[in-house]
């Protein structure tokens, strides 16, 4: 059996990262309760991820039992996590995995406590330091290198900055806002009313708090009333002014979500182009920034984004 790890591997299985990320989901996703009917009864979204596990090579012919008090080591001492490869992720992947089929109980542990989601966010970080470097070997013609596009959730991942999708209050609200407020914890409210809001299509700047990213952008999307009323040039400016205060904060690696296209009505397609125009413009004259990451909820907006991409690529 093959063991080969390549990015599109790592894509499938990163797509699952939402399963693990929302506390909701947890219990109902692996449905151990009642055992009478059956303890591998697992949810449809669930069962596809375990057989995704097994199809893209992060199940591996390994002696795992030996291995347990290794993959207990990474329990206890998280920081481990952050120096593991791809092949530890993989035993990591197997003990934990194929032991549930053994013990039902085991794998519910490892999401209940957060193990789970830490060697996800592991392999979201490997993803990222892959498609860099892929970018800058293969160097696709027009398209900046420093770019990628990845679909999960923004709230999780390792970058200098994220950017939040804002009202002009910045109090708050639902969609990657919420989540952003919500991961980041009560203290990014508490700054953000310090901020006296924020005009639509300008940006502001606070810390990430609990979130894993140090910084969050602030930016105010325009609301979608039809595309005559200056949308695009006020969604253009969003990028642009979170680029440039990305840049007065020395910030390295930045991940945007898809500003206005959710509750602001915005047409995803067209949002898209916009965004990757801007960066891509953006990145040619400064050169400060090395990763601009731009992430995507669910699947059809990550095809939506790849299709840009590789349309820009060959224009
Ligand atoms: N990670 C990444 N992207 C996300 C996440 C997340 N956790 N949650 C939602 N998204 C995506 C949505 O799928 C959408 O494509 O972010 C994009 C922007 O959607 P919204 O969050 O609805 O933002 P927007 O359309 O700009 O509307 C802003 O929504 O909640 C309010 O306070 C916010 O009033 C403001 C308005």
């Amino acid at each position: 059996m093959s063991t080969t790890i390549t990015l599109k591997n790592i894509e499938i299985i990163l797509a699952f990262l939402t399963l693990f990320s929302d506390k909701e989901a947890k219990l109902y996703d692996i449905q151990t309760e009642p055992l009478t009917l059956n303890p591998y009864c697992y949810s449809k979204e669930f069962d596809s991820f375990i057989t995704s596990v097994y199809q893209e090579n992060f199940v591996i012919d390994f002696d795992w039992t030996a291995w347990e008090n290794e993959a207990h080591r990474f329990v206890t001492d998280p920081e481990l996590l952050t120096l593991a490869d791809i092949s530890t992720l993989q035993k990591l992947f197997t003990t934990h995995v194929r032991k549930e089929r053994f013990c039902s109980g085991h794998l519910a542990g490892m999401i209940e406590n957060g193990h789970f989601l830490a060697i996800f966010n592991r392999l979201q970080a490997i993803h990222a330091a892959l498609m860099l470097q892929n970018a800058h070997n293969n160097g696709r013609p027009k398209m900046i290198k420093q770019t990628s596009v990845f679909q999960g959730d923004i709230t999780q991942l390792q970058v200098d900055a994220i950017v939040n999708a804002a009202k002009n209050s910045l109090l708050g609200g639902g969609g990657v806002d919420g989540a952003i407020h919500r991961a980041a914890g009560p203290e990014l409210l508490a700054e953000c009313r310090q901020l006296h809001g924020c005009a639509t299509g300008e940006a502001k700047i606070t810390k990430g708090y609990k979130l894993p990213a140090k910084w969050v952008i602030h930016t105010v999307g325009p609301i979608w009333y039809g595309g005559n009323q200056g949308e695009d040039e006020m969604l253009a400016r969003c990028y642009r002014n979170s680029l440039t205060l990305a840049e007065q904060y020395q910030i390295k690696s930045i991940a945007f979500p898809a500003i206005s296209t959710g509750v602001y009505g915005f047409p995803l397609e067209r949002a898209s182009r916009i965004a990757i125009a801007e960066v891509n413009k953006f990145l040619h004259s400064h050169k400060s920034l090395e990763q601009v990451i731009f992430v995507c909820f669910g699947q059809s907006a990550y095809d939506c984004y790849l299709k840009v991409v590789q349309e820009l690529a060959e224009s």
